[in-house]
């Protein structure tokens, strides 16, 4: 067994992080747009003094710019399509239709940019694959709601899913409500606009903006399949093979349960539809108590009707647990923690890398649910450096690509069913972590800096060519 013939190659990409144009046409603002650059980014959402204001005397923010995409996707598209790109991966930044959130009719002139992107990607028999919700809540629904712990936010994004799925639904088969809903574990801010002003200390705030969250997402699942029966709408979260330190009992418990919390907690709710067993234990872990939080019969019957036809997930690194303390600190590894792998090599950023772990996750996730899987993730952020002559020699990303892939195939012929492959950031664009440029993931190099410097000039990096022999190839030629 091999790669399907109809096998989604392509990339990925999220609205706040190439398009620019953050205040244009009627956009509003988004929890991204007061968020600076810079490696200290993630630390300052998560500080006691953070007030989701912009700072520009102190601060820069990239994500105001990103690769000014708005005005260059038609450029964009045609290098995806140059690849040969079955599809391509990209959220709706939801301020530029609903500017507030709040609002009872759509801003017209949002849409049509995603019209023409959608209308672009047809033009080369791109599949659209579309986050409707990408780390880019509108900000008004941070200071006037408190984010995703108020119920009133079901209503909102109900609104949103179901005027983006009434419009697209001809067009475009495949959806996934909430990127990396599990990420809220470690950066609320980003994923449920919570921050320590609003309660994301509290942990029994993130397990009911969690809760709303899914409700919103069965709703507009279940919307969508009564709107029309061949849409494939999907969750979408991050997995983190996870291993154990060493044999001790102690760290096997310690990463199963850790394995629970993270990569089975969200999925379990969105594709069993109904909250997993240990549920009780883990609020009792955070001293979150069940009465606590409101759940409704109807919630929980609504869970079950709005199940998601496939499981979208990104996969970057594995991590070990040590419940024991042994081992050394994986302070790279901001978001996900845990200790040091001795046995794998770490990206600039101290990602672990690890295409055996895909496979492992693959296999794990197909055992659990069965449903079909979608690797909208995966990618290698480096340093690139261009030649005199304008070349970009990339092939760290190749090896690291090349791994993964065969990783996918050997999962594909242990009996898993993957329907495709979306690297990220197929362009380079700002990261998510850390706001910078110079974390690259592109098979495509645009000429900016960390402070937003350079031409924008998009060129070919050598993973291009290699790429498009991959997907011409339908994974034959790594
Ligand atoms: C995922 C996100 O966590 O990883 C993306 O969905 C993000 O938005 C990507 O960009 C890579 O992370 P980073 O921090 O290197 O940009």
């Amino acid at each position: 067994m091999t790669f399907k013939t109809d096998f989604l190659w392509g990339g990925a990409t999220a609205a706040n992080q190439l398009e620019g144009a953050y205040d244009v046409d009627g956009k509003g603002l988004s929890v991204t747009d007061v968020m600076p650059g810079g490696k200290e980014r993630l630390g300052i959402l998560d500080s006691e003094s953070f007030d989701w204001t912009i700072d520009k005397e102190h601060h820069t923010y990239p994500n105001h710019q990103g690769i000014d995409h708005y005005h260059h996707f038609k450029e964009d598209i045609a290098l995806f399509a140059e690849m040969g790109f079955k599809a391509y991966r990209f959220s709706v930044a939801w301020t530029r239709i609903f500017p507030n959130g709040d609002e009872m009719t759509p801003n017209e002139a949002g849409l049509k940019f995603y019209d023409q992107v959608i209308e672009e990607c047809l033009k080369y028999q791109i599949e659209p694959v579309i986050t409707i919700s990408h780390y880019e809540m509108p900000l008004h629904l941070v200071t006037a709601y408190g984010g995703w712990k108020n119920r009133a936010l079901i209503e909102f994004y109900g609104r949103f899913a179901q005027v983006l799925l009434k419009r697209y639904q001809d067009k475009v088969k495949y959806w996934m409500t909430f990127n990396e809903i599990n990420s809220a574990t470690f950066i609320p801010g980003l994923s449920q606009g919570l921050a320590p002003l609003n309660g994301s200390k509290e942990r029994k705030n993130i397990f009911q903006a969690w809760h709303n969250q899914f409700v919103a997402s069965a709703q507009a699942v279940k919307f969508g399949h009564a709107l029309n029966k061949d849409l494939k709408i999907g969750c979408m979260s991050i997995y983190s093979t996870t291993y154990s330190f060493d044999a001790n009992p102690v760290n096997q418990i310690a990463t199963q349960q850790s394995i629970q919390e993270f990569n089975y907690f969200c999925n379990d709710v969105q594709v069993r539809g109904a909250y997993p067993a240990f549920t009780h234990r883990l609020y009792e872990k955070y001293g979150v108590k069940a009465e606590d939080l409101d759940i409704t019969a109807e919630d929980l019957a609504l869970l079950k009707e709005g199940t998601v036809d496939y499981i979208g997930f990104s996969y970057y690194m594995s991590s070990v647990e040590s419940q024991t303390g042994e081992g050394v600190e994986a302070s790279g590894n901001m978001v996900l923690g845990g200790v040091k792998n001795p046995f794998l090599q770490e990206s600039e950023w101290g990602w672990a890398v690890d295409p055996d772990g895909l496979r492992y996750a693959l296999n794990d996730l197909y055992g659990r649910y069965q449903v079909p899987l979608f690797i909208v993730e995966n990618g290698l952020g480096a340093i690139d450096q261009v030649n005199e002559d304008g070349t970009i020699e990339d092939d760290y990303r190749i090896d690291y690509l090349r791994k993964h892939i065969k990783a996918m195939e050997e999962a594909i012929a242990d009996g898993v069913d993957v329907m495709g492959y979306t690297p990220w950031g197929c362009i380079d664009l700002v990261s998510a972590s850390t706001g910078e440029m110079s974390k690259r993931y592109g098979f495509i190099y645009v000429d900016l800096d960390d402070e937003g410097v350079g031409t924008g000039k998009r060129s070919k990096k050598k993973s291009f060519d290699w790429y498009k022999e991959v997907i011409a190839s339908n994974g034959k030629n790594l």
